[in-house]
């Protein structure tokens, strides 16, 4: 078991060169599910006695998450994954007092560059006896508080940012029992949800969260196994009503983490641009509010198969979701229309969707894109810069993109932004662009990919 120091530190690259890749071949296994992972720690942390998370993703990120609830009042124990599932994973034994006895931390939650760890760890202090601050690196204290603020609020927890309530830190003093409250989301944030849901386990009565456009519903399904009552009313019109009741204990359990269907991204699409490439992506998650970026893929005409998992049980994993193996080719893509609710269900997929569309035929758009600006950097100005630098036809209209192709791309510097996702969308582009592709600031990928540069070199093989 390993303690939860972060890695051994090395000079962090300023760069990388991707050079073209002659071919693309190869079976991989992607970081087990970055959003399963942060949950799955925090609900541990909120149940009495033992929890097992077993194949959790290694990145930062979720490292930022399991270093906060040790800080509450956890043993959290980190050890190399068995290797069964989701490929060089971690696995967890987490051992907690139960919410009752978790205790005032000694100092600041680092959550790093995690803005989940932060919006969701707002929701679990709001309902706890006690007083925290949560903050992070520079670019989470760019990011808004002020969505997860005003429902907490209401609830009767008490809360402060900085600059007037918007930005981290965030001091957060619980009070229990919480009021439950009716909420719309004003963003389709899956973020936003999930706290208002952690804390409405702590509600005198049902809290009802209302979202317009449906978003990752992995916070409701875990409650559920984990005996919470929580009912997801769908409106019929795209939109879901959540139902949670408070004051259940959330119960210790045992779980896999499939592998994260955004980091299978990465792969789909660069095997669906390069012209002589077949990948295997094992044991992907196929929750169907995470699929959204593998079925644009397929409307655009990527040649992705869905296999049963080598050795796995009918297709689903622990929970009952789906999972499979991921086989993509290389395709003839064709340009799409992305829309506001695919905008919400792919948020993490659109810069290597991007990609994607700058080598499809014709004129790709995405609308209702705004909320790319709020992510670990403003993704849209990013995209637009470091795919424009290799000659990618990319425009930015408000919160609209347009990109025109396809485009024989050319080898350039990009930069990262210091935003993992970023730094993967360029290093797959850097494998079809002629020339010399640099990604800068590329040690970003490991806040959700440790192992994506080994990968990277794996295929080209
Ligand atoms: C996440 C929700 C999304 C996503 C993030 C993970 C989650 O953020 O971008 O990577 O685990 O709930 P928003 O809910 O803020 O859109």
């Amino acid at each position: 078991m390993d303690t939860l120091a972060a890695p051994a530190g090395h000079a962090p690259a300023t760069a990388v060169t991707v050079p073209p890749a002659a071919r693309l071949r190869g079976e991989l296994d992607v970081p087990g599910d970055k959003s399963i992972s942060h949950r799955a720690l925090m609900l541990a942390l909120l149940a009495e006695g033992e929890s097992r998370i077993r194949g959790a993703g290694d990145g930062a990120d979720v490292r930022s998450t399991a270093t906060v609830a040790a800080a509450l009042g956890a043993s959290v124990e980190r050890a190399a994954g068995d290797g069964a599932g989701a490929g060089p994973n971690v696995d967890y034994r987490v051992v907690s007092p139960g919410d009752a006895g978790l205790r005032q931390p000694a100092a600041t939650l680092d959550c790093g560059n995690s803005g989940t760890s932060l919006r969701l760890f707002a929701g679990i202090l709001a309902g706890l006896p006690l007083t925290a601050v949560l903050d992070g690196d520079a670019s989470l204290r760019r990011r808004p508080v002020a969505r997860i603020i005003e429902p907490l609020r209401a609830m009767g927890a008490t809360l402060e940012a900085h600059d007037h309530d918007s930005l981290p830190p965030v001091t957060v003093t619980g009070r229990r029992p919480l009021r439950p409250i009716d909420w719309t989301t004003p963003v389709p944030s899956a973020q936003v949800k999930s706290a208002i849901l952690l804390a409405g386990l702590r509600a005198g009565g049902t809290t009802r969260v209302h979202e317009r456009v449906a978003t990752r519903d992995h916070s409701e399904r875990m409650l559920r196994t984990r005996g919470v009552t929580v009912r997801s009313l769908p409106d019929g019109a795209g939109g879901t009503t959540i139902e949670i009741d408070g004051g259940t204990a959330v119960q210790a359990m045992e779980e896999r983490v499939p592998g994260d269907p955004s980091a299978a991204a990465f792969w789909l699409v660069a095997a669906a641009v390069h012209p002589d490439a077949e990948i295997v992506v094992r044991n992907v998650g196929l929750n169907p509010t995470r699929r959204a970026g593998i079925d644009i893929l397929t409307r655009m005409g990527a040649r992705i198969e869905e296999l049963p998992v080598a050795g796995g049980q009918a297709g689903d994993d622990d929970r009952g979701e789906p999972v499979a193996d991921l086989r993509v080719r290389s395709s003839e893509l064709e340009a799409v229309d992305i829309d506001p609710a695919d905008v919400a269900a792919a948020i993490d997929e659109i810069p290597i969707l991007c990609l994607a569309a700058s080598q499809a035929r014709g004129r790709t758009t995405i609308r209702g894109a705004g909320e790319l600006r709020h992510k670990e950097s403003d993704r849209l100005a990013g995209i637009a810069a470091g795919l424009g630098a290799l000659g990618a036809r990319i425009a930015i209209d408000g919160d609209d993109l347009t990109i025109d192709g396809p485009v024989r791309l050319i080898g350039a510097p990009t930069d990262s932004l210091d935003d993992h996702r970023l730094a993967m969308t360029f290093a797959v582009a850097g494998l079809i662009a002629g020339g010399r592709t640099t990604v800068g600031r590329p040690d970003s990928a490991s806040i959700s990919y440790p192992g994506f540069f080994t990968d990277l070199e794996r295929i080209r093989a």
